[in-house]
């Protein structure tokens, strides 16, 4: 069945095998296993550490980096980029490993990320953006803990792998 991709654009980009009906699906090896187990089939290959990526200025409303941007050799560009075709209130969702977590530390990722790194409004390398919404995903011990904010608190202070993964939701304000 064809995926109807209507404008704005949705971006789901590095999507894998996680397909999403309605959104661009977007990566650059096809026909490979994703994590879910199935065959990745985008909608659109490419490559996203070519820049400048293939989609206008403003003519995005989501775009959706899910465990990807740890992967490109040059983050900050993307984050650019992604700022780029964002059109204004258009909004950036990051998730990502927690540095703590050891499968932060896998040979295909280019570095860890630690999501305070994305929770400052008006950062001064990406002043377009603010912060939405964040939240992290707790295992073991923090899951025993009674917020995210305690347990990032707990996790990083203590260096417990206690947090899976963070996400954070960015918008572009200009
Ligand atoms: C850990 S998987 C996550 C897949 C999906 N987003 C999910 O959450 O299930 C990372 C994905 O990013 C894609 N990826 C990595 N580097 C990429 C690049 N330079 N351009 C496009 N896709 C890339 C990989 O092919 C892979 O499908």
């Amino acid at each position: 069945m064809s995926n109807r991709v209507a404008s704005p654009l949705k971006l789901n980009l590095g999507c894998g095998d996680d397909i999403k009906q309605g959104w661009l699906n977007v990566d650059y090896r096809p026909g490979e296993m994703g994590v879910r187990g199935d065959v990745v089939e985008p909608d659109e290959m490419h490559d996203l550490n070519e820049t400048p990526w293939p989609w206008p200025d403003d003519s995005a409303e989501r775009i959706l980096l899910d465990n990807v941007l740890e992967h490109l050799v040059d983050p900050v560009e993307a984050m650019k980029e992604a700022i780029r075709v964002l059109a204004p209130g258009g909004r950036l969702e990051i998730v990502a490993p927690y540095p703590n977590n050891p499968s932060s530390a896998r040979l295909d990722h280019t570095r860890q990320m630690h999501p305070v790194e994305f929770l400052k409004d008006g950062d001064w390398l990406f002043p377009e953006l603010s912060v939405v919404d964040w939240s992290v995903s707790r295992v073991r011990v923090g899951r025993l803990l009674p917020s995210d904010r305690f347990a990032l608190w707990v996790c990083d202070t203590f260096g417990l792998f206690g947090i899976d993964s963070w996400t954070v939701v960015l918008e572009v304000q200009r």
